[in-house]
């Protein structure tokens, strides 16, 4: 954007470059409206920004082979849905990942208290960064994984536990302004991603408190649509119902008591690559 006359001699009286700060102005009530949209009362992200080989191994999961067609073929399922905008606020597609995003991942037998310990650190570090960085936390949405043990960590968390540690440390590290946190599913069950989210909005936060699920949102589709045209209004009744549990829980009153077995299969993959 090019500064007018005015804004350029206001930068250089003040005898140091402001280009950062001056730039963002433009944009900046557009960014506010787009974040405070996004983080709406009872709607979170469908996350399905997986990269063609990770939409590759979600389709050989089904017996569908990873070419084009069959991509595009379960991506239309998914963003056509009929009312899924009741639900959904965004969707993140592959090309828009940031992959230096940071990415705590569930690997490992750690605890839950070494989870908070490397989450503050991280968070910490970011928030830092970004302040340095003059970077505008009203316009930003923050995607963070929950603070858990490590999947193959002996003493598992309730998910008022889960919700307890990930609060307190974003109580510690993410600043009020910040208008939406969220969470990405990190390879838990479509079940306790839901349970997680909705024991963390028994009671108000700062920011909206939501989600921005690929695998806890997109499991079941999969295992309803078996990549067969006759099963397409089944695959987006699963994903309907996925997206309005997960409302359900951003607004604090998701009720588990109609949930299939399925959704309470595990997603998580050691290494696993978005
Ligand atoms: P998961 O919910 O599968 O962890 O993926 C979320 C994500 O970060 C993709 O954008």
């Amino acid at each position: 954007m090019a500064l007018s006359m005015k804004q350029t001699l206001a930068c250089k009286a003040a005898g140091r470059s402001r280009t950062v700060s001056v730039k963002a102005l433009k944009y900046a009530d557009e960014l506010v409206q787009t974040a405070g949209k996004v983080a709406s009362k009872g709607r979170g992200i469908l996350a399905m920004d997986e990269s063609n080989a990770t939409c590759g191994k979600r389709l050989q999961s089904i017996g569908l082979e990873n070419t084009e067609d069959s991509r595009r073929a379960y991506r239309e399922l998914l963003v056509t849905t009929p009312g899924l905008g009741k639900y959904i606020s965004g969707a993140i597609l592959f090309e828009e990942t940031l992959f230096q995003k940071p990415e705590v991942l569930l690997d490992g037998e750690h605890d839950i208290d070494a989870c908070l310990e490397v989450q503050e650190a991280i968070w910490a570090e970011t928030f830092k960064y970004l302040a340095d960085n003059k970077v505008l936390f009203e316009g930003i949405l923050l995607k963070p994984a929950m603070v858990t043990p490590g999947a193959d960590a002996k003493v598992k968390a309730s998910p008022e536990t889960v919700a307890s540690y990930t609060l307190k440390m974003l109580r510690r590290r993410v600043p009020p302004a910040v208008p939406g946190i969220m969470f990405l599913s990190g390879g838990q069950s479509e079940l306790e991603a839901t349970l997680n989210l909705n024991a963390m909005n028994q009671s108000p936060n700062p920011w909206h408190v939501s989600f921005s699920y690929a695998r806890a949102l997109q499991n079941s589709v999969l295992k309803s649509w078996q990549g067969k045209p006759e099963n397409l209004a089944a695959g987006q009744e699963a994903l309907l119902k996925r997206a309005k549990a997960n409302s359900d829980a951003q607004l604090g009153q998701y009720d588990a008591s109609g949930e299939s077995a399925a959704a309470g299969e595990r997603t998580y993959e050691k290494g696993y690559k978005y």
